[in-house]
């Protein structure tokens, strides 16, 4: 077997289709993801060594928490490689990449996030990752580039007079049920999808993130339809629970957000877990109560903004309809929600059906509670906010209208 330190750089197309054949028996792995073509703007003449192998896309790009200025797209790659996004309104002339603290992010991984947008506008994108074989202090060494296909998102427009959206939830690992449910959802064009949360019954690795809800939501949403997340209980569990943050977080590394969407003004609240911080079953390793108290305060800000009075309709997204376990303040979330004259709340969590109408439970605002196999959908005007709920077989479960609201 050839000492891979030995071999030469490639410095030309001869001479790297030499060097692949050389890999093919020194590096096997590498070899196996050659590619024939490599991208044209690869630097064959490059002054550190190239090597002829080309990463593999292995999940196609997400759009996650697309807002009126930006969007974060991730994907996957097969082998370590940097992450770069080629984007414009008319052409790819603009360019965004995975950074930290100056320094390109290596890894299988890839999350870049888009920003300084127009609201409203369509963007051309394509992704591309080039190989990193060996990172060493001077020259690391190279390979090619794989380019994802050129697709197409749509930024979010706070101005625009409507909206729509649909609402997924508790999928629970179940590939089926998401290609059932995403398949409803490509039917029609939707200004992104929401998944309530509990994707995974526990996190246990990248592997299972990626093939059991990552993977086939980015296929089914083709690369154009943002996903907003919501952090569902289930995601506090497991041994890959503390790692999910760069997967699932959005853009300022939380997992509450607001957006504004047309008349509707969107504000995604984290309810953490079902139980007690001191439950037996958690060990000790919880520490939602301080969590909570923060998300508390940060619900009441938000909602204090002029915006909540202005958007005709507020609407909150969260997994569990009661708030979660609160530390003895879920009194608190419904008395500020009151308060902010919130117009609905859409929950996850119970896997069935629910509709919790105002006064039920202090409440002043409706709670809909999306089942495990539905899909809400939800359109608004300035007038009106409209939602159907519809089996994964497309017949409708329930269907209601809230008008709009005076808001002193
Ligand atoms: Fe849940």
């Amino acid at each position: 077997m050839p000492d891979v330190r030995k071999l030469k750089p490639a410095r030309g197309w001869s001479r790297r289709l030499v060097l692949a054949g050389l890999l093919s028996l020194a590096l096997p792995a590498l070899a196996a993801t050659h590619q024939a073509t490599p991208a044209r703007d690869d630097d064959a003449n490059a002054p550190y060594k190239v090597w002829d192998v080309t990463p593999a896309i292995t999940m196609p790009p997400l759009l996650l928490d697309v807002s009126a200025s930006s969007v974060v797209v991730e994907w996957m790659t097969d082998s370590d490689a940097d992450g770069s996004v080629r984007y414009g309104e008319r052409a790819l002339d603009h360019t965004a990449v995975a950074e930290h603290d100056g320094l390109l992010d290596v890894g299988t991984f890839h999350r870049v996030l888009i920003d300084g947008l127009e609201p409203g506008r369509t963007y051309q994108y394509q992704v591309a990752s080039r190989r990193v074989v060996v990172v060493k202090p001077y020259w690391p060494e190279r390979g090619n580039t794989v380019r994802g296909e050129t697709l197409r998102f749509t930024t979010l427009d706070p101005a625009h007079a409507v909206a729509r959206f649909a609402v997924i939830t508790d999928t629970h690992e179940q590939v089926s049920r998401i290609h059932s449910l995403l398949g409803e959802v490509r039917k029609t064009p939707e200004d992104f999808v929401a998944h309530l949360g509990d994707a995974v019954n526990w996190a246990a690795s990248e592997q299972q993130l990626k093939d059991r809800f990552l993977a086939p939501t980015a296929a089914d949403l083709g690369g154009s339809t943002p996903l907003l997340y919501v952090h569902g209980n289930h995601e506090y569990r497991g041994p890959f629970a503390r790692q999910l943050g760069p997967y699932l977080h959005a853009q300022d590394d939380r997992y509450d957000y607001v957006r504004d969407d047309g008349p509707l003004h969107l504000i995604a609240v984290d309810t953490g877990e079902d139980k007690p911080d001191d439950t037996e079953v958690y060990a000790g390793l919880d520490d939602l109560r301080d969590y909570r108290r923060e998300g508390l305060a940060r619900f009441g800000q938000t909602l204090a903004a002029p915006r909540t009075r202005t958007a005709p309709f507020t609407v909150i997204l969260g997994h569990q309809p009661d708030w979660g376990w609160t530390g003895g303040n879920s009194a608190k979330w419904t008395k500020l929600a009151n308060a902010a004259h919130v117009d609905l709340f859409i929950a996850g969590h119970e896997h069935v059906f629910k509709f919790i109408k105002p006064g039920e439970r202090g409440n002043d605002f409706p709670i809909l509670v999306v089942g495990q196999d539905q899909v809400a959908w939800v359109d608004a005007d300035a007038r009106t906010l409209r939602v159907r709920v519809t089996g994964s077989d497309g017949k409708l479960v329930d269907a209601f209208a809230i008008a709009r609201k005076a808001k002193p």
